[in-house]
């Protein structure tokens, strides 16, 4: 596995392979919801990048950008048994040099939602994503469901932009209870950790109804929340029944639909999701 820093010995490396690159980009401190992404772009292409950056314009002025959690060596321990090739790992000053001020703006898809909470956090995501696609040239990249908004502004802006790969979304890793995982579980006490659960419970509570034959997207919507609700440490900042696709909030669950929330468990923000009725493969976002 080769590691590098910079964009100029990426490249050179990454002119080297001729065959199908598979690519994951991360922000590091890896966990099986990241592996699981390589592996499927292992099983898929002759070749595999990652990159590891926490890319700062993506976090707003009160996110976790200072404290969201590194550790690099381990990264690298994890993406060297997986068989990764390549691995691009660049400082904040290599991808924001001075005077850096283009930018993507992938529009009406990342204003709700996500977006509506975390302003900015699309275009950072957007800009981020494409200068990593010009760098490491890759012919798929792979995205995980759990964030299905981002997974979408990606397809959106590939598709709207002619950028010439393909996008795969991958079904998210689950904790034994079924928690999603995410490096921002560690911020969650014992306590904390059991509130967690309410939103994959809810979400399941949500595929039942749905199940049972439950159409009405609001019905749905305000059972989850009163679930929710019950626990004392969740705070909701949204509960949404969409598009997979436009991410418009929808009045009949008609299959494929998504079901997309973020709650704050304590000081710590959570989201996921669930396909309702489509299958998880590639075409499902
Ligand atoms: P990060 O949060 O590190 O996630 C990297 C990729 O792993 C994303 O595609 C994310 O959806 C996926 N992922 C995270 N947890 C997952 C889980 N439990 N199951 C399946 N996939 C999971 O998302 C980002 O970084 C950044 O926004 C990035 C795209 C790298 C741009 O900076």
């Amino acid at each position: 596995m080769k590691v590098f820093s910079t964009i100029a010995d990426f490249r050179e490396a990454r002119s080297q392979i001729k065959d199908r690159v598979g690519f994951v980009p991360t922000m590091g401190y890896l966990h099986e919801g990241h592996l699981a992404l390589v592996r499927w772009a292992r099983g898929d292409c002759d070749a595999v990048a990652v990159s590891i950056f926490v890319n700062p314009t993506q976090f707003g002025p009160n996110d976790d950008f200072a404290r969201y959690p590194r550790d690099a060596d381990r990264d690298l321990g994890l993406l060297a048994k997986e068989g990764v090739d390549l691995v691009f790992m660049p400082r904040g000053e290599e991808m924001y040099p001075p005077g850096f001020s283009s930018w993507v703006e992938v529009g009406r898809l990342t204003e709700r939602l996500e977006g509506a909470f975390r302003p900015a956090h699309f275009r950072g995501v957007a800009t981020v994503v494409t200068k990593l696609f010009n760098i490491v040239q890759p012919t798929r990249a792979y995205f995980g469901q759990k964030d299905a908004q981002q997974a979408a502004v990606i397809k959106r802006m590939v598709r709207d932009l002619n950028m010439n790969l393909d996008i795969v979304v991958v079904p998210t890793g689950r904790e034994g209870d079924g928690l999603a995982i995410s490096s921002r579980n560690i911020y969650l006490d014992s306590e904390e950790r059991r509130a967690a659960l309410c939103l994959w419970n809810s979400l399941r509570r949500a595929e039942d109804l749905w199940s049972k034959g439950e159409r009405d997207a609001e019905t749905i919507r305000q059972k989850m929340i009163s679930f929710i609700q019950q626990e004392p440490k969740a705070k909701i900042d949204y509960v949404s029944i969409a598009d997979p696709e436009t991410l418009e909030e929808l009045i009949e669950v008609k299959p494929p639909a998504l079901i997309l929330l973020a709650v704050w468990i304590g000081k710590t923000r959570l989201i996921d999701a669930l396909l309702l009725g489509g299958n998880l493969s590639e075409s499902a976002l």
